[in-house]
């Protein structure tokens, strides 16, 4: 298709984001009618910016019949009316810039609605490829009969309702006539769509986009080839038009995602070497979710000790040997996709040393909203516009990790004037669930703690995504140096743990360092001593 367009653009900010996830329908609702709203995320980006998160991410708020939640979009270019208007998305990255905050949007690339013109177009029009239509009188496997007048069936990405849009096929096979080349004119024009689609929202202001499914879109593509070249070429594109803007995407497998042309990927529920192992070996966020469906593994934020940090380690150090500094692996607390930090038998004594971790670590941290106040994953929800996968069980419902901000103990947790019965989903019923309002006022909450590590990371070249990390012990409890400067030490277990380096970690003695956040460790002269379920970290220079 294209050539590889390097050098690439490197946004220098990207390497100081602390990304913030907001799950628009469930953070604030201005409008009192139940569900969240861009007006809403406004009048809460000074909290954001209290919090010190400087980039968020908003997923899909487009037009939609919302069957899956927003992710089939009808219209690429218009806001929800439920979300608000054009208008307000201006002003909320307006007043988001002032915080200093960045905003970015969801590109569903892979797929659209049914509803949406192009795809019903399609059905009724047997010369428009826009779409992946099999001309047979039987489903091919996996795809879906005609609504339309058009004979046939179309190829789906996700659920029924989201007709896989044409980006052509790596190789053709005679048996499936239908393949296309990826320079057939329906996909050319897919991926000037794309084009069109990115350059309108950032002419409005916005950093960039998560990609949604962004390793779907070329069909039968060994080794991701073509769907690179297709991202390369689009990144050319950008590094031209909107230099400073960047693509993050939901591939899972950094390693192939960023030589691809994304500035980002994050580490996922899945993808990968060992299918999101890096993950889900660091926090298996299970909770309510199926587990015969969703692999699970021994995790190192494990109250019984079962896991270790090695296979997510090794999992970062392989990334980055591939992506060295081209690009930045984004580390999510969880998202709208799998269950919360704060799920299953996870207790909220477990929750700090998770966030040591994640904000001294060199990959960006994502912070799911909700989990910088232990937000639970509430389980026994109903299906609510898609949440619960059917292909992959009945149990693995989203549901449970899309529940309205508990931000105060008014009515609706401060999330929504409307009845509780209208809510979008319901508020934790748990009496003694945390708010924002009551975290913030007190200091030994999670909340001021993530604030505090945030802060502490923005003033410390020491922690940041590009700083070295020499780990001293990949056991319990889990200990590294940041740049030389900052002791980490990490006991996500229930049972205390110790370690004696067999030399000294740097400068200044292991003793000596000023604790600078921290519970339940000691250092003890020549080594650290750590109760169940501590962290610190000591400034080895203070
Ligand atoms: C991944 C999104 O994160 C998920 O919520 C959605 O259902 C699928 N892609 C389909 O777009």
């Amino acid at each position: 298709m294209r050539s590889d367009p390097t050098p690439r653009s490197r946004p220098a900010w990207l390497a100081d984001a602390i990304l913030y996830q907001i799950y628009p329908q469930s953070f604030a609702d201005s409008d009192g009618d139940g569900i969240g709203d861009l007006n809403g995320i406004t009048e809460r980006l000074g909290h954001l910016s209290w919090l010190g998160v400087n980039t968020i991410w908003i997923n899909p708020c487009f037009a939609s019949p919302f069957r899956d939640a927003g992710y089939d979009v009808s219209d690429y270019l218009s806001i929800a009316p439920r979300y608000g208007t054009a208008d307000d998305l201006a002003r909320l990255v307006e007043t988001a810039r002032h915080h200093g905050i960045r905003v970015l949007l969801d590109l569903v690339a892979g797929h659209t609605s049914d509803e949406h013109p192009w795809f019903t177009a399609s059905a009724n029009d047997p010369s428009d490829h826009r779409y992946i239509w099999a001309d047979t009188d039987e489903p091919p496997r996996g795809f879906v009969p005609s609504p339309g007048g058009r004979n046939g069936a179309y190829l789906p990405n996700f659920f029924p309702t989201q007709p896989a849009l044409n980006f052509g096929y790596a190789r053709m096979a005679p048996s499936e006539p239908w393949r296309q080349p990826v320079d057939a004119d329906g996909p050319r024009a897919n991926r000037a769509a794309l084009r069109e689609i990115m350059d309108h929202w950032l002419r409005l202001g916005i950093a960039g986009f998560r990609v949604d499914m962004a390793s779907s879109l070329v069909k039968d593509d060994p080794g991701f080839r073509e769907t690179s070249l297709l991202w390369k070429e689009l990144r050319a594109w950008l590094d031209r038009a909107h230099p400073d803007a960047v693509l993050l995407s939901e591939w899972g497998d950094p390693a192939v995602s960023v030589p691809a042309g994304f500035h980002g990927d994050f580490f996922l529920h899945f993808g990968g070497d060992g299918d999101g192992l890096a993950l889900r070996s660091l926090w298996n966020n299970h909770g309510g979710i199926d587990m015969e469906h969703w692999k699970a593994v021994d995790c190192f934020f494990d109250a019984e000790g079962k896991g270790s940090p090695r296979p997510f380690v090794q999992a970062w150090l392989e990334a980055m040997e591939t992506i060295g500094d081209a690009g930045h692996i984004a580390l999510p607390t969880s998202n709208h996709d799998f269950s919360r930090l704060g799920c299953g038998p996870r207790t909220p004594e477990e929750l700090p040393a998770a966030f040591a971790l994640l904000l001294t670590w060199p990959t960006l941290p994502a912070i799911y909203y909700g989990d910088e106040i232990g937000m639970r994953y509430v389980p026994g929800l109903p299906d609510k516009e898609g949440s619960v996968i059917g292909f992959a069980g009945p149990d693995y419902n989203r549901a449970g990790s899309r529940t309205p901000m508990q931000w105060d103990s008014g009515p609706n947790a401060g999330f929504s004037t409307a009845p509780a019965d209208r809510l979008y989903l319901p508020i934790d019923p748990d009496p003694s669930r945390p708010t924002v309002e009551g975290q913030r006022a007190d200091p030994g909450s999670l909340l001021n703690l993530v604030r505090r590590l945030i802060a502490l990371r923005a003033s410390s070249p020491e922690l940041g995504a590009g700083a070295e990390v020499r780990i001293l012990h990949d056991g319990f409890p889990f200990t590294y140096v940041r740049g030389d400067r900052y002791l980490v030490v990490i006991n996500p277990r229930r049972r205390a743990a110790a370690f004696k380096p067999a030399r000294k970690p740097g400068r200044g003695a292991i003793g000596t360092g000023r604790l600078v956040e921290g519970r339940g460790v000691t250092l003890t002269g020549d080594g650290v001593e750590a109760e169940g379920f501590s962290y610190a970290i000591v400034d080895l220079d203070g």
